[in-house]
């Protein structure tokens, strides 16, 4: 699958490389960044983002992409945004380093993924969820245009608990308004 790289007004979005994997490994290694996510596991594996960076480029397509944001300014590695696509609804995923939160990245690049979602892919919605007690994701997603629908318990057997979620929809009607 072809690279991709999507510039915002402060960010690039692009295909990871495996040089990126020491980057991407300090980000997910930090408790603060995996413990509000249902996928990134903790104690995160040493190397292991190696693996996950061979892994997300072999399975890139259309319907899936894993891109690491950067900073336009100094190319620094700030964070990670994605989505997968299920029966044309394309679910997100984010994390920025905390060193780097609250300054409006993660927002911006998922307005961005999800305008490339529904300019480049065919799916009929974007979707996720957040523990709602993650306060920042739910402000992201809500920034980024999608509409709580509900909320429920949730058991992640990954974090070894059961957290109430919220989900999060924009359908392509509602996009292109
Ligand atoms: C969720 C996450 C990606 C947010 O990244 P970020 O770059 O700091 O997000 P932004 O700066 O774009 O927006 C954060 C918003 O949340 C708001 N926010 C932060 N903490 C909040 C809180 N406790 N209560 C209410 N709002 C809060 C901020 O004020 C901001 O909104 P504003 O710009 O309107 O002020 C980041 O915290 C993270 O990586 N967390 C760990 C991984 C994770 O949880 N990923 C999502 C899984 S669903």
């Amino acid at each position: 699958m072809e690279a991709l790289e999507l510039l915002t007004r402060r960010l690039r979005l692009r295909t990871p490389q495996i040089d990126d994997a020491d980057a991407i490994q300090s980000i997910v290694a930090d408790p603060r960044v995996a413990l509000t996510t249902a996928s990134i596991p903790h104690p995160y594996p040493e190397g292991g983002a190696k693996g996950f960076v061979l892994h997300v480029r072999g399975v890139a397509s259309r319907e899936r992409r894993n891109l690491v944001m950067t900073l336009r300014e100094s190319d620094e590695l700030i964070g990670m945004v994605g989505y997968q696509t299920k029966e044309l609804e394309a679910e997100l995923a984010y994390m920025v380093s905390p060193t780097h939160w609250g300054l409006g990245y993660a927002s911006e690049a998922c307005k961005e993924i999800v305008a490339h979602i529904f300019n480049a892919t065919e799916a009929k919605a974007v979707i996720a969820r957040a523990m709602t007690e993650n306060k920042a994701s739910e402000a992201v997603l809500s920034k980024a245009g999608l509409r709580w629908q509900s909320e429920m318990p949730v058991e992640l057997p990954i974090r070894s608990g059961t957290f109430l979620t919220s989900f999060w929809r924009l359908d392509r009607e509602d996009f292109l308004g």
